[in-house]
């Protein structure tokens, strides 16, 4: 059964761009309700880890690069099918390939630099959020 909890990170470009009021704006009005939150910067070793599975992939270095230049915003988000509806909201990885009216087609630059972070599953949420937050920081 679906548990009703996604993690998400809006990403430095968005945040450079100042987007984060409008993309939470965005978030809260989709339903969902804000578990956790915090402005935070990660490090190259949190980046590696965190993206771990990408590891062999080409894009790796420039990922990491790419999420550890400036802060994020991670949160934990409540709603019922969060992470797959999650998925909805923000979109396709490729921001020329996301739906209209999803926060990736609205905010995102490209498939390298695309604004936002969602969970691909339940268990990866958990991993998430739980990378991120202790248990008295979510509420
Ligand atoms: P995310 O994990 O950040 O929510 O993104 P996603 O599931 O939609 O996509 P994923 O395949 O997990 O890729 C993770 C992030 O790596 C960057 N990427 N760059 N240059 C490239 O070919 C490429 N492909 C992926 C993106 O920032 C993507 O969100
Ligand atoms: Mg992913």
């Amino acid at each position: 059964m679906a548990t009703n909890r996604t993690f998400t990170m809006l990403k430095p470009d968005a945040v450079e761009k100042g987007h984060i009021g409008a993309i939470l704006e965005k978030i809260s009005a989709s339903g969902f309700r804000i578990v956790a939150m915090k402005l935070t910067q990660m490090t190259k070793e949190d980046a590696q880890t965190f993206y771990g599975i990408h590891k062999e992939r080409p894009f790796f270095g420039e990922l990491v690069e790419y999420m550890t230049r400036g802060p994020i915003v991670a949160a934990i988000l409540e709603k019922d099918n969060a992470v797959e509806d999650f998925r909805t909201l923000i979109g396709a990885t490729n921001p020329a390939d996301a739906a209209d009216g999803t926060i990736r087609k609205m905010y995102a630059a490209s498939l390298g630099e695309n604004a936002i972070h969602g969970s691909d599953s339940d268990e990866n949420a958990a991993i998430e959020g739980a990378f991120h937050f202790s248990g008295r920081e979510m509420f």
